[in-house]
């Protein structure tokens, strides 16, 4: 009998062959206009047998760009590309979200004509450069947003999951991990206002709740989910409260009824070693509804947490990339392929290292 990662799973109301997600996964390859294309859809539709794909981090405006040719859904052009690639998933049988993405202090004034990038305060992410479009920068002091500009900001993600609705994504992921402008806003470390979006761990919500009540406006609350890093190191992040802070964000998110709470548990994408790590025991204490656990997780652990009732699903990044038909050697116990380079991760090459992973199966 298959195990009960491996089995169907009802997600609400989309049901999922799986409890399996391919996680988001920024690949560079959608060029300059940031126009999804057709070796996108060739890309994910490989990965289709995924219960759910997250669609890579995807900018909700210009204003939030901050990754060389990552993908955006603010334009007709965008829109349009984005269906060719969910059509592509629909029909091998998939389910996919698009994960929306403000880059926030983790951008650059090269991708805004010289304009600084945007945050909660003026505080620099310390790291070893950016990559923007004019080559590799040292990351720039951010300009600290004004009270009155944040409405724009969550209007944009009402328009970019209007559009992610015509495109046909089963749904939508908000992307508060990171680093990125939501999570930034969260942690005392970047946050450090003075008005009613800083100060304590409620008014550090705010933002983040003000986006989640408008998208679930556009979206049933059921198909609408947040990413959440409260372990993470990623992008100079990790404060010391992250405790209280997390808790207090996973407590209030409760009230929308979400899709799922996306929670990168593990610390196998950098971990800021301020304390125990927030477990997915941690998150069941305090979140009610469905969990999916994420980073570093294996077939065994991942069973493990299914299993036990930890997580409802599990997501699988890296994997996916050297891996496109990870569910099939899971449910075979066959051998993974050996993982990805890193620099064929991000580098906008085309088909190498992206759609010329070759499955078992394949007669290639
Ligand atoms: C190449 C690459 C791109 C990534 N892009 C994103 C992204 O767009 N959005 C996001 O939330 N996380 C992103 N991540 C993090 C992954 O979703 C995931 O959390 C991480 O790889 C740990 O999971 P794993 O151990 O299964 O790989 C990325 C990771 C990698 C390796």
């Amino acid at each position: 009998m298959a195990s009960k990662l491996l089995s169907p799973f009802s997600l609400h109301k989309l049901e999922l062959a799986n409890r399996i997600a391919m996680a988001p996964l920024t690949r560079g390859r959608s060029g300059a206009d940031r126009v999804p294309n057709d070796l996108m859809a060739t890309y994910y539709c490989q990965r289709a047998s995924a219960g759910l794909i997250i669609s890579e981090a995807t900018t909700i405006s210009a204003q939030a760009n901050g990754w060389v040719d990552s993908p955006g859904i603010y334009t007709q052009e965008m829109i349009a590309g984005w269906k060719k690639v969910v059509d592509a998933v629909h029909e091998a049988g998939g389910k996919i979200f698009v994960q929306l993405w403000h880059t926030g202090r983790a951008s650059h004034s090269d991708f805004h004509n010289g304009d600084l990038p945007v945050a909660p305060s003026a505080v620099a992410l310390q790291g070893d450069g950016i990559h923007t479009p004019l080559g590799k920068k040292k990351h720039q002091t951010p300009r600290a947003l004004k009270t009155s500009e944040l409405s724009a900001i969550v209007a944009d993600y009402v328009t970019a999951a209007t559009n992610a609705q015509s495109a046909g994504f089963d749904g939508v992921e908000i992307h508060s991990a990171n680093g990125y402008l939501l999570d930034s806003f969260l942690q005392s470390k970047t946050n450090l206002r003075q008005d009613q979006y800083g100060g304590d761990v409620a008014n550090r919500y705010r933002l983040l709740n003000e986006v989640v009540s408008a998208v679930t406006k556009v979206f049933p609350a059921d198909c609408v989910a947040v990413r959440l890093s409260p372990n993470g190191a990623f992008n100079d992040m990790g404060s010391p409260d992250y405790r209280a802070q997390f808790t207090h964000v996973m407590t209030e998110l409760n009230k929308f009824g979400l899709a799922y709470l996306h929670v990168m548990d593990g610390l196998a994408f950098g971990f800021h070693d301020l304390g125990a790590p927030l477990t997915l025991a941690d998150v069941k204490q305090v979140y009610h509804g469905p969990v999916m656990g994420n980073c570093g997780y294996t077939l065994a652990s991942a069973t493990a947490a299914v299993e036990s009732g930890a997580a409802e699903m599990i997501s699988f990044g890296r994997p996916f990339i050297s891996n496109p038909d990870l569910v099939h050697r899971f449910e075979t116990d066959a051998q993974l392929a050996p993982e990805a380079p890193m620099e064929d991760w991000y580098t906008p090459q085309g088909a190498r290292g992206y759609t010329d992973f070759t499955a078992l199966n394949s007669p290639d």
